[in-house]
């Protein structure tokens, strides 16, 4: 698990966008997956820039995102379908037929599921999968007890997660209390995991994920074991971080490195 520590949310953004960016410039046809949540906003923001300014193209991307809340319907406002083309869809030039979020109000969530997963592997699997991070340590919404080894699936929301995410719904809507989400396991195979976090309130997350024990208690623990993940935080979400200071020193390295490669 590499660890980027950087000033402040526009820095994490911006280096979260240059592995996208350069990903793209490598693999025109990569597959993506998404998240939502206030995290990567400033991330797609970057990406819309550069693909208007013509510097990349989605045109060839196929997308996944990760989950989307039980039984709203995809026009719904607070739907991550609606989000995902409101925040980014509708402004870069991906073909909306290649992106894909969990339908929420499948007839057989069940049997949608399914078909989630065989078509992430049809795509040839995920090259980039992009992560934020909840207090509780959820990703996607794999909440604290998910099996380490799941797969897209149903899944109940903590009372933790409901609060969190009960700003984005007015009084008189009903808020989900299900979800469908990848499952650690479906994440665990993307072949590489970028995941940004900022501000305070993540502090203790990113500690238990990055120091703490492999366990279900913090799903996004899991990801001590993927080979190949980014964790990109800035400086109020490494604030519980035993020892900070190390991973600078490892990055001041890994750039130092990356110039002579390039030089
Ligand atoms: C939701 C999403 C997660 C996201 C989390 C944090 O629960 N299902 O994918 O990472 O919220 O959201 P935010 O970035 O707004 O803090």
């Amino acid at each position: 698990m590499k660890v980027v520590i950087l000033d402040d949310a526009d820095a994490v953004a911006s280096y979260g966008a240059d592995i996208f960016r350069e990903q793209l410039q490598a693999k025109p046809a990569s597959v993506f997956g998404l998240a939502t949540g206030s995290t990567p906003l400033k991330l797609y923001r970057e990406l819309i820039e550069s693909n208007q300014q013509g510097d990349i193209s989605f045109s060839e991307v196929r997308s996944f995102n990760l989950d989307e809340y039980m039984d709203l319907p995809p026009e719904h406002p607070q739907s991550y379908r609606y989000f995902m083309d409101e925040e980014f869809f509708k402004h870069i030039d991906i073909d909306r037929s290649n992106t894909h979020v969990p339908p929420g109000n499948a007839d057989n969530p069940l049997t949608a599921c399914r078909e989630y997963e065989g078509a992430i592997a049809a795509a040839g699997g995920i090259d980039i999968q992009l992560l934020g991070i909840g207090r509780n340590g959820h990703i996607g919404f794999n909440e604290p007890t998910s099996c380490l080894a799941s797969r897209t699936r149903v899944k109940t929301l903590t009372e933790e997660t409901i609060a969190d995410n009960a700003r984005f719904f007015s009084e008189d809507e009903t808020q989900p209390q299900l979800s469908i989400t990848m499952g650690i396991g479906t994440i665990m195979e993307a072949r590489l995991v970028v995941l940004l976090a900022t501000g305070e309130s993540k502090a203790e997350a990113i500690k238990a994920m990055v120091e703490g024990p492999v366990s279900a208690w913090c799903p996004a623990s899991a990801l001590q074991m993927h080979p190949a993940t980014v964790v990109i935080v800035d400086e109020a979400a490494a604030s519980a971080l035993s020892n900070p200071e190390f991973f600078k020193h490892i990055e001041r390295h890994n750039q130092a490195l990356l110039a002579r490669i390039k030089a």
